[in-house]
């Protein structure tokens, strides 16, 4: 687990964020509700956009990701505690939280077939789970490049793949889809979809 990408993550994003992500998370955030759990919260980046959550729970493996988003913990207007630990292996009791919050996350995760039991799992029956992810492409010649770039990508970008097919595994677990919007062509997807038992 790199420091590097840690402490150059906001550098980098932060064209992205400024052009389009920054206003994807303030819609998505939007309906997060309630008692909140976020997977994979990196350097906070989502933290200053929690408006109408009673509270949130942030889970995050890299101590280094943790600690570039201590600042940002201390400036969000609600409650933000941050547990190391990994989406495949949540530390809380069933049906404890009523929204599930996943932002670029689903690419990394080593297992994500086992994180989303978990997300399952935690999140009350008919709890949200709102994701932004980015996803393999429709497009028969831009897919087969993400694959060919995934090797190298997940080498640079710790651990990130570009060849996840997030839709269809949430559909997979009988995650019920509300909403999805698409950009860059369907590369980035806005999920909004509610937790069924
Ligand atoms: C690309 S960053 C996204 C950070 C942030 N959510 C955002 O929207 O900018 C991916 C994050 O997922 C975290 N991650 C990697 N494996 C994970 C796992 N098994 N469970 C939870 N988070 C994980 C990484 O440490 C990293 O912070």
């Amino acid at each position: 687990m790199s420091s590097i990408f840690a402490k150059s993550y906001d550098f980098f994003m932060k064209p992205l964020e400024k052009k389009k992500f920054n206003q994807i998370r303030k819609e998505l955030l939007a309906n997060a509700t309630g008692s909140v759990l976020e997977l994979g919260s990196g350097t906070g980046v989502n933290f200053s956009f929690y408006k109408t959550a009673e509270r949130v729970t942030a889970v995050e493996p890299n101590l280094h990701m943790i600690e570039q988003s201590i600042p940002k913990q201390k400036q969000s207007l609600v409650p933000i505690e941050v547990v190391r630990a990994s989406a495949e292996n949540l530390p809380f009791e069933a049906d404890t939280f009523d929204t599930v919050v996943a932002t670029l996350v689903f690419c990394t995760i080593p297992n994500p077939e086992k994180a989303i039991l978990e997300m399952k799992r935690v999140c009350k029956p008919g709890g949200n789970i709102l994701l932004f992810e980015h996803v393999k492409m429709k497009n028969r010649f831009l897919a087969a490049l993400q694959e060919l770039l995934t090797p190298v990508w997940k080498k640079i970008c710790d651990g990130c793949s570009l060849n996840r097919k997030t839709i269809d595994l949430l559909e997979f677990y009988d995650i019920t889809i509300t909403k999805v919007k698409k950009y860059y062509s369907d590369l980035f997807v806005y999920i909004e979809s509610v937790n069924k038992k």
